[in-house]
């Protein structure tokens, strides 16, 4: 029998997945909630970045398909489940993707399955919420005719250097057959794979790993406002200090923190200690803080451009330039352009945008059409601010064309006004 793999969710985490599997032979299912995307991936569109229409068709031809049908777990050696792990009402863990997932699938196991978590998520979530739902959904004996694994994803979408094959994969299984199978089903794409000694470990390395670059980012944050009070250039402190070749690793502040993991997942470990221990996180805890900050700070910091031009922020065009979480994707899932936009309409500015990946922008009042001609644009805006570097976008032409430039992100000369 072919070896198959089922999916759970199709999106930035399981459609790459899918497609490594798939190229090296998986016959892979991608199992998915929405109706939409599975009519969309089976007609060769791929809503992911990372994955090219030609690669979804080359993936199809193989043999690839998406569903809405849980019965391919049936027929298959290894279950992955990639659902979202969002923040709940209270800041606290939404697992109901998670568990919604693992019912769905419990009853269609068959013995010599092997199902591996790589959601993001707070420790103990595969040995406690994970093994008793599957064990309840199924009458075959965990640990021994089923097993299961947890193996973070550490998928960082748009990067050109690092990708499913060469990011070392890590692994923790609830058992030593477990960690095997799962890491043999890894190590079928991915160059190295790393076995921690269980699923907690795995699902903490990973919640290290994002808290890690959260508070980092919040270190350059804070300094980036007291050095522009203090007349000092932050980004040339970063340029020097990176010169460093040991103990220093190089962040950048900028309007905020966005994206899937890093606003969220440090939230999954605060929670978690608070919950089991009683006291907080205070890195995580500070680091939001200071990253929250960011958007109104940008936004001071257009008020203090504009005025000292003699101009109120109430009635000026302020373009923003990129809207994404990160540069040269479309995703703009939690991206602190939004805020900016939003403290910026509640001012009474006239907010307009720019970004090759976005035509219609959704912020929290409606959504924005993006400004036809990019170049018009800057010449009409009282002040440009860069707020994510696309590489398309020529920064030293646009910031000389423009009344008024703001960048956010360091990457314009010395002589314009950056954060
Ligand atoms: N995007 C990233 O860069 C990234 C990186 C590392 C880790 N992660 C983690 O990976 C997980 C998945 O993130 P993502 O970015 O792929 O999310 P996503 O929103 O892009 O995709 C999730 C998909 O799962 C589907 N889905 C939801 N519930 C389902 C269910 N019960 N059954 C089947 N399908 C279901 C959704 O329809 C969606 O297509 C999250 O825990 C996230 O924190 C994401």
């Amino acid at each position: 029998m072919t070896d198959t793999v089922t999916i759970v969710g199709q999106g930035y985490v399981g459609l790459p997945l899918a497609e490594a599997a798939s190229e090296v032979g998986w016959r892979v299912w991608g199992l998915e909630a929405s109706s939409r995307v599975v009519t969309q991936l089976n007609r060769g569109q791929s809503h992911v970045d990372d994955i090219s229409d030609q690669q979804l068709e080359r993936m199809l031809g193989r043999g690839y398909a998406a569903t809405l049908d849980p019965s391919c777990v049936s027929r298959s050696q290894i279950v992955v489940i990639c659902v979202p792990t969002p923040l709940g009402d209270a800041g606290s863990p939404d697992l109901s993707a998670v568990t919604a997932a693992v019912t769905t699938i419990a009853p269609h196991l068959t013995s010599g399955t092997t199902v591996i978590l790589e959601s993001t998520t707070y420790p103990g979530t595969t040995e406690e919420v994970v093994l008793p739902l599957l064990s309840s959904g199924t009458h075959l004996t965990p640990n021994q005719e089923f097993l299961v694994a947890f193996s973070p994803e550490r998928v960082n979408p748009g990067d050109k250097k690092f990708g499913i094959r060469n990011t070392p994969k890590l692994v923790g299984g609830l058992t030593k057959e477990a960690s095997e199978a799962a890491s043999a089903f890894y190590a079928s794409f991915v160059e190295q794979v790393v076995v921690l000694s269980g699923p907690r470990e795995a699902e903490t390395a990973k919640l290290l790993e994002n808290t890690f670059r959260h508070v980092n980012i919040a270190l350059v944050n804070e300094m980036a406002k007291f050095c522009h009070e203090l007349g000092i250039d932050i980004w040339e402190v970063i340029r020097g200090a990176s010169t460093k070749p040991f103990g220093f690793m190089r962040f950048t502040p900028g309007p905020g923190v966005g994206g899937h993991c890093i606003p969220i997942d440090p939230n999954y470990l605060s929670f978690e200690v608070r919950k089991e221990l009683g006291y907080p996180f205070r890195f995580v805890e500070l680091a939001q803080e200071i990253n929250n900050s960011m958007p109104r700070y940008v936004v001071d910091r257009i008020v203090e451009a504009l005025n000292d031009v003699g101009k109120p922020l109430n009635g000026s065009r302020v373009l923003l330039l990129g809207v994404t979480y990160k540069p040269d994707i479309a995703d703009q899932r939690e991206s602190p352009a939004i805020p900016v936009a939003d403290i910026l309409r509640q001012k009474k500015a006239r907010v307009e945008f720019y970004d090759p990946y976005v035509e219609n922008w959704a912020i929290s009042d409606g959504s924005l059409e993006r400004s036809r001609e990019l170049e018009a644009a800057v010449l009409g805006a009282d002040i440009v601010v860069l707020l994510q570097a696309h590489s398309s976008f020529d920064v030293e032409s646009l910031s000389s064309s423009a009344a008024l430039f703001l960048d956010t992100q360091g990457v314009s000369s010395e002589n314009v006004l950056r954060l």
